[in-house]
């Protein structure tokens, strides 16, 4: 069976390529440049199997070449990674309609907008916040569609926060600032934390996102037509997060709460507006539907990302306590 990844060398294709070469398919890569952005040791020989495209999307959809490149795609799945809008998206249907067994549309848990059931299900209302979330809201609803009015074979699957050995995952205080907060929690310095430390993040390996895109083709019946979440087995708040990454270094955080706007003073701006982003939405989705129709069997709990990639910073001098 033939794959086609578009956008396969980033973080989940990094995972799900390998994965799929070492399972028996026949892997098409379409991305910018033929080399995965993490490649991890012992899988350049799986790597060496795979089929490149080269092309960049938004160069071939602005001059109008995608839509045939998509038409003549040879492959029975077709897995997209990188489809941000619902135009991108309609191309990608009207030119692989008739000619693909199944479509699976790499979605976001920001598509379901900020909590408010927890844990959150997949058939619970949508209600995104950001022009991200809108634009992939609207994807999956045309997609369910299709495939309820004409039997388009869609899938879509919507990751928490995607992470891996050589990518931090969202940080104890909800943003990307470097090594800054794993230092002061092995340090013991002080921690600040937006209001009472109870907001939530709700991670994912990059490997378990992959293992879901692959149980999606292999069950392929109990995913067409479907949206599924993956993530983590639990969610878990930003207190929880210092205390166990504290543990890692022998101690317990040292953590003060300030009102969420008073964190832009801590971290800068452009780290408070991903913490921000992150506290808004305080992510907890249930991961049961993908257990239950696809068999999904999370390897990574947020504890495992952490020990993870500390591990790797460690490792390669990049914090130094
Ligand atoms: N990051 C998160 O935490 C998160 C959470 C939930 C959902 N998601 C979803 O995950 C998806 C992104 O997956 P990812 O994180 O694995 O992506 P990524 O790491 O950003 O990798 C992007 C991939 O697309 C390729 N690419 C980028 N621009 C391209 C272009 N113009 N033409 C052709 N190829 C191009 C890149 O290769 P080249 O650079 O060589 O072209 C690479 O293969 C998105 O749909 C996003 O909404 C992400």
């Amino acid at each position: 069976m033939k794959v086609l990844i578009i956008g396969g060398t980033g973080h989940i294709g990094s995972y799900l390529v390998p994965r799929l070469v070492l399972h028996g398919y026949e892997v098409q890569v379409l991305a910018r440049n033929p080399k995965p952005y993490y490649g991890s040791a012992g899988t350049e020989a799986l790597w060496s199997q795979v089929e490149w495209i080269l092309a960049d999307r938004i160069r071939e959809e602005e001059n109008g070449s995608w839509g045939k490149r998509m038409a003549e795609v040879e492959a029975d799945v077709v897995i997209d990674l990188i489809c941000f809008t619902p135009e991108q998206n309609r191309i990608m249907v009207e030119n692989l309609e008739g000619h693909v067994s199944h479509f699976i549309h790499c979605g976001t848990i920001w598509a379901y907008g900020p909590s408010t059931r927890v844990p959150y299900r997949e058939n619970y209302p949508r209600r995104p916040i950001t022009e991200y979330g809108i634009n992939k809201a609207m994807i999956e609803a045309n997609l369910l569609k299709k495939y309820d009015r004409e039997g388009f074979p869609a899938t879509v699957i919507h990751p928490g926060h995607i992470c891996g050995r050589k990518w931090l995952p969202i940080d104890p205080q909800g943003t990307r600032n470097g090594v800054n907060v794993y230092r002061s929690l092995a340090r013991g310095d002080v921690v600040y934390l937006p209001d009472n430390g109870l907001a939530t993040l709700h991670h994912v390996h990059a490997d378990d996102v992959a293992q879901v895109f692959e149980l999606a083709i292999l069950n392929r019946k109990a995913a067409l037509g479907e949206s599924f979440s993956v993530a983590a087995p639990y969610a878990v708040t930003l207190s929880y997060c210092c205390e166990f990454v504290a543990s890692l270094f022998g101690r317990k955080p040292n953590l003060r709460f300030i009102p969420l706007q008073k964190m832009s003073d801590v971290l800068g701006e452009e780290a408070f507006a991903i913490t921000r982003d992150h506290v808004i939405h305080s992510p907890c989705v249930s991961i049961e539907k993908a257990q239950r129709l696809l068999g999904y069997r999370p390897r990574y709990t947020t504890e495992d990302i952490y020990r993870e990639c500390i591990e790797h910073l460690l490792e390669r001098g990049e914090l130094v306590v």
